[in-house]
């Protein structure tokens, strides 16, 4: 008799009782992550909870990789020789790798991590970097850092094999827990060596083999193969020291130049800078990208965003937005620190190029208040409006108490009181926080340097899940889950002093309230505050774990008020009311991404999105693929390039807009050129007829043109490829006055290939 095999007997059972369920409870499967085609999870939400994990750091799980052929083993930290490195010389290799995150997922889990950013994955330079000592002595580093670019298509072995990676992919994701990678597109490895007067590095760039097509080729393994038969399965892509092909700036090392074309142009620690305006480089890198994001990752933390010609940035998202997959998380490194006269061109990144920031502002607002104690509470809170008023997505921002490139905060601030205090914050503030691997565990680094905050996990902590750090980032990243008003909600300061500050996230009913004491031996009254909470009692989320205890709302003559309480020395109270706001009125929390073409998929995140729903950008229906009620998945329609609000109706009701630019396609690269003389205190800016240069508004012009030979200026302007538009070169001065060039409109033309760049002529300007 034929047999049903025991697999479908198997799922048939499992749907009849999903079934079963389903018709009884009335439960119903609500998509609330964007599972994608390349088997992605989706960008990171300002739900989510990253961990940052400097992989080399954090565990070894496979001991058979910590010496990968042809490695110079004295650069692995293994003075005793048994194949464990010992977290003693920080410089070298210590065995991390995709299978130690793998084993310690249930750690990351329980903790409640719904994402994590793992150093660059593919293959760095493996030789030795050596810095010379004023007193002749020699330091070796490795690049067990990820910073050293070799060749973008192969994994760093000493990390894994591609298996091992896609492996670590499937089993993040199995756990619902989101894969952001490491990318540097500003950089190969370092080619000049800044402690030998400049004398000659590696820097080399590396690519597989290719096909008779010109693609790459790799095994069943997902390896480069040796397609050519030479024995070989890298190829020399190129060499800084014999750049044929244009793919460096090769200004050498930037120095004190503090002028943005020396942030952008000149080398970064004498890392050899990409030329990010050839389209050479522009294809490679964007290949690069695209290879990593079909590998099914979730997003990418881009290193040295302040380093880079934004009009390439803004074409490397698209481009990888734009391909399979629909877009991912782009979140950057414009390094900055306040007071910075770079502040403007920070604040504005996200919107100019679609890439968020990476918080400093936050950071270092936070280190001053919760490390050292040189600003006040009042200062902190101050902060947290500037920026929510200054940053158009500050829900979309990173923030951090510290990462890989500052000092431990743990080592600013010794005393777990105002330490769990800064965590708690982080953990309730607007921005999606990133957590620096062993913040749970109390790391202390043996000195302020980042080197020594970069410290080996495994022989560090035993990994306990029972710290209060580790069950702080439990629970809020729990309520960051649950409650709307922490992930997309606005920040109130309701009460702030030196030491103490009281404030509220709120989105529309949903509302958190967050009390913190940042001193640790100090008891402080706050005053009763007036609310529009309910009349009733709020326990602590945090239930006691930081001496919080339960706030009463009464109503005083006609008005709520939240009783007058004590926060005694570093109390924290985390109160928190989450009323349904149901299913009829839709609400947008928020939109990955924020920049895109027509044709490119959209995530609208909120609340009351399920059923049936119209969505618009600006007046224009968009195409609805799926929505359930706190997510909607759509295509940006052909509609008018430009800023355009998103709207979700249902019935009769019209949610609040959401900001959201539609470019007018394929972005490219044109470099303005012009020679103009200039009063002090007067730029060059570029000023035309399509939204890219500002719609002729002076106001929405490009940036400041780069002089690096005054009076000759440029500037790499990103434009939809093909198309023919009309410009003028503008001057402003600092009081915002414009003086136009009087001649008729100039006329260009944009490269019509993808990758494509093209200099304009260079033009005299026209008084
Ligand atoms: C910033 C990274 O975070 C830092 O660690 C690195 O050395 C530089 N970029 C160069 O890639
Ligand atoms: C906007 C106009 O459309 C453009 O052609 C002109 O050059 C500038 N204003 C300056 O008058
Ligand atoms: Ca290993
Ligand atoms: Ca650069």
């Amino acid at each position: 008799m034929w047999k049903v095999p025991k697999f479908i007997k198997q799922s048939y059972l499992v749907f009849l009782l999903a079934l079963l369920l389903y018709s009884s409870f009335g439960f119903s499967f609500s998509r609330t992550e964007a599972t994608t085609s390349t088997g992605a999870l989706g960008p990171v939400t300002p739900k989510d909870t990253i961990y940052q994990i400097v992989t080399d750091r954090f565990f070894d799980g496979d001991p058979s990789n910590n010496k990968p052929p042809g490695f110079d083993p004295t650069l692995f930290d293994d003075p005793d020789g048994n194949n464990q490195g010992n977290g003693k010389d920080l410089k070298l290799y210590q065995g991390g790798d995709f299978q130690g995150i793998i084993d310690k997922i249930p750690y990351l889990k329980n903790m409640g991590i719904t994402a994590v950013w793992i150093s660059a994955p593919y293959e760095n330079r493996d030789t030795v970097i050596e810095d010379y000592q004023s007193d002749g002595s020699i330091n070796r580093w490795t690049s067990f850092h990820g910073y050293h670019a070799r060749n973008y298509f192969a994994t760093n072995k000493h990390f894994g094999t591609m298996k091992d990676f896609i492996r670590l992919r499937d089993a993040l994701h199995q756990n619902g827990i989101k894969l952001v990678i490491d990318f540097v597109s500003n950089h190969s490895s370092r080619w000049q060596n800044p402690t030998l007067n400049f004398a000659p590095e590696d820097g080399k760039l590396y690519e597989p083999d290719k096909d008779a097509n010109g693609n790459y080729v790799f095994d069943a393994n997902g390896e480069p193969a040796d397609y050519n038969g030479d024995g070989k399965v890298e190829n020399l892509l190129a060499d800084p020291h014999n750049d044929v092909n244009g793919f460096f700036h090769g200004l050498g090392d930037r120095g004190n130049d503090t002028s943005r074309f020396g942030y952008r142009y000149k080398d970064l620690g004498s890392l050899a800078d990409y030329s990010q305006e050839n389209a050479l480089v522009v294809e490679h890198l964007e290949k690069a990208a695209k290879f990593w994001k079909s590998k099914g990752i979730d997003g990418f933390r881009h290193d040295a965003t302040l380093h880079m010609n934004p009009a390439f940035v803004k074409g490397f998202k698209d481009a990888i937005d734009s391909d399979a997959g629909g877009p991912v998380t782009h979140f950057g490194e414009f390094f900055i620190g306040r007071p910075d006269p770079k502040y403007d061109e920070y604040r504005t990144f996200p919107e100019r190029t679609g890439v968020n920031n990476l918080d400093f502002e936050y950071f270092r607002a936070a280190t001053n208040a919760f490390g050292n104690f040189s600003e006040t509470m009042s200062s902190f809170g101050d902060m947290m409006i500037k920026t929510s008023n200054d940053y158009i997505y500050e829900n979309q921002t990173v923030t951090f108490l510290d990462n890989h490139d500052v000092t431990r905060f743990r080592y600013i601030q010794p005393n777990d009181k105002p330490y769990h205090a800064a965590l708690a914050v982080l953990m309730t503030s607007r921005g999606i926080p990133n957590i620096y691997y062993g913040t749970e565990q109390y790391l202390m680094p043996s000195d302020s340097s980042d080197i020594a905050g970069r410290m080996f996990m495994q022989t560090s902590t035993n990994f306990d899940e029972n710290t209060t750090a580790y069950k702080v980032i439990q629970k809020l990243s729990n309520l960051r889950k649950n409650n709307e008003a922490i992930a997309y909600g606005t920040t109130e300061i309701l009460y702030s002093t030196n030491d103490v500050l009281v404030f509220k996230r709120q989105f529309y009913d949903k509302q958190v309230i967050v009390a913190v004491n940042r001193q640790p031996d100090q008891t402080f009254t706050i005053p009763e505050l007036d609310t529009t909470l309910p009349v009733g009692t709020y326990s602590d989320v945090l239930g006691g774990l930081l001496y919080g205890s339960s706030m009463s709302v009464n109503n005083v003559n006609g008005q709520n008020k939240i009783s007058s309480f004590t926060l005694s020395g570093g109390e924290v109270n985390v109160w928190s009311y989450n009323p349904s706001l149901g299913t009829l009125t839709p609400r947008i929390g928020d939109v990955i991404s924020t920049m895109g073409r027509p044709g490119n998929t959209v995530y609208i995140y909120g609340t009351g999105l399920g059923g049936s729903v119209t969505v618009k950008f600006g007046s224009t229906v968009a195409t609805v693929v799926s929505n359930s009620d706190q997510m909607i998945e759509a295509i940006v329609p052909n509609t008018n390039p430009g800023i355009q609000n998103i709207t979700v109706t249902k019935g009769s009701v019209t949610s609040n807009p959401f900001r959201y630019e539609v470019l007018s396609g394929d972005q490219v690269q044109v470099i303005f050129h012009v020679n103009a003389t200039t009063n002090w205190g007067e730029n060059i800016y570029v000023v035309g007829n399509i939204p890219e240069l500002g719609n002729w508004d002076p106001n929405q012009s490009s940036e400041a043109m780069l002089n690096p030979n005054y009076p000759e200026w440029f500037l790499p302007v990103s434009v939809p490829k093909g198309a023919t538009f009309e410009f003028k070169f503008i001057k402003k001065d600092n009081n915002g006055n414009v003086i136009w060039e009087s001649r008729s409109n100039r006329v260009f033309t944009a490269p019509n290939s993808s990758t494509g760049t093209i200099d304009t002529p260079l033009y005299f300007w026209d008084n």
